[in-house]
């Protein structure tokens, strides 16, 4: 009898989180052991600290095609939003109180730009349609003579849709031969290493990206602000990255986070085919198991995403059921679970309450393999129909389909 082989534990919720990479902590050992010098001391230690950090701010920059001075180092996503949003809002506030957004923008954004709001600014919140993408025109027609700052991510964390960044960037520079200060920044946390990301190409005017979402370490991240572009730092003291950012540099998690930057250059290309994938994983949902909905644009949406709708059935039911299995993957974001507050940005793409709680992301790395794929196959259908059996949605459902012959 051949036997096929069934992983132990598969992780689909590398939108959530990826593992580190190998490389990566090779990288960063040396950092914590005997190159532990602060960047700021003009020793032999802290210059070796200080190459370590201009490598990895390289690294950083020729992944998404910034200069090497357009690159702060900062915790993460969380910072680079806040630091964007906040110390852009804050800095040209005279010549301007109002913000552009989306509905469906991660929190870091969305309760940012809400606590702006507490502090006198005016806050545009676009719609997302049901294909989970704004509309260009609603950007243009959100502008007035007031708007300082558009905020609108890259990729979407629960979807995977991918803005028309390049796009609203073009509408921005055109807008900015006579006004002068109108700036865009784009959450491209979700898409940094997953598609290509190119600051230029995208005409943006800050970028945030987080270092773990791409087998790099936790609490680090970067934000790329466009040389001649002021920012109020949030985190004020010494004179640490050009007076942007202050506190001693994590030197181990910047080059961490340089060497994943590299890595994912290498890798962008191949990445791609990650799709082939996904779309494998859909096909085979739709064949084995009825009354179900793909959440979000079919053509623009990154490679590594699947967001899947179950009819009848409690999205939190059906994780804790495949988790049990081995089987790990996400209802709503990472950063909202623990709460049982439905997903913000289906119910944004207008989404019935029944499909936002029935929903689950599936979302992969490099490192996903068809077996792993084949293992999802091999549970998730019955797991499905084991719930829905026990569902008081479903039974009502059936009955009455039975009532109609
Ligand atoms: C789109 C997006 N922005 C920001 C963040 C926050 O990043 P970090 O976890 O590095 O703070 C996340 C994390 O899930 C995210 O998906």
């Amino acid at each position: 009898m051949i036997e096929t082989y069934l992983p132990s534990r598969v992780y689909l919720d590398n939108s959530a989180s990826t593992k580190l990479a190998p490389e990566v902590l090779a990288a960063m050992l040396p950092y914590f052991t005997e190159q532990f010098g602060n960047a700021s001391s003009i020793h032999s230690f802290g210059q070796q600290a200080k190459g370590a950090m201009d490598e990895a701010r390289r690294q950083v920059a020729t992944l998404i095609g910034a200069d090497f001075n357009e690159i702060v180092f900062v915790s993460g996503g969380t910072e680079a939003d806040n630091l964007a949003v906040r110390g852009i809002a804050e800095n040209y506030r005279s010549k301007g109180n109002h913000i552009i957004t989306s509905e469906f923008e991660h929190p870091a954004v969305r309760n940012t730009c809400a606590s702006l709001e507490k502090q006198g600014f005016r806050v545009t919140y676009l719609p997302i349609y049901e294909n989970g993408l704004v509309r260009v025109e609603d950007v243009k027609s959100a502008i007035t003579e007031d708007t300082i700052l558009i905020s609108i991510m890259h990729a979407n964390n629960e979807v995977g849709t991918i803005q028309p960044i390049r796009e609203i960037g073009g509408l921005v520079k055109e807008i900015r031969l006579e006004r002068k200060h109108l700036f865009f920044h784009t959450d491209a946390v979700q898409s940094v290493g997953k598609t290509p990301v190119d600051v230029k190409l995208l005409g943006v005017d800050a970028l945030s990206l987080s270092g773990h979402k791409f087998h790099g370490p936790k609490g680090i991240g970067a934000l790329y602000l466009r040389k001649g572009v002021r920012i109020n730092p949030q985190v004020t003291g010494g004179r640490h990255e050009k007076e942007r950012r202050a506190g001693t540099e994590n030197v181990p998690a910047i080059v961490g986070l340089g060497c994943a930057a590299e890595l994912a250059k290498e890798n962008l290309l191949e990445f791609q085919n990650i799709a082939l994938l996904r779309d494998y994983l859909e096909r085979e949902i739709t064949r084995l198991i009825p009354e179900i909905k793909f959440n979000g644009d079919k053509e623009s949406r990154l490679p590594n995403i699947a967001n899947i709708s179950f009819s009848y059935i409690e999205g939190e039911a059906l994780l804790i059921a495949l988790d049990l299995k081995g089987l790990a993957v996400s209802t709503g974001s990472a950063c909202s679970s623990g709460s049982t507050e439905p997903s913000p940005v289906l119910v944004a793409m207008g989404l019935s309450k029944e499909m936002v709680r029935g929903s689950i992301r599936f979302s992969f790395s490099r490192y996903t393999t068809q077996a792993e794929v084949d293992y999802v196959l091999s549970v998730l259908p019955e797991v499905v129909t084991r719930l829905r059996r026990v569902s008081p949605l479903y039974k009502q459902a059936m009955a009455i389909e039975q009532h109609k012959y």
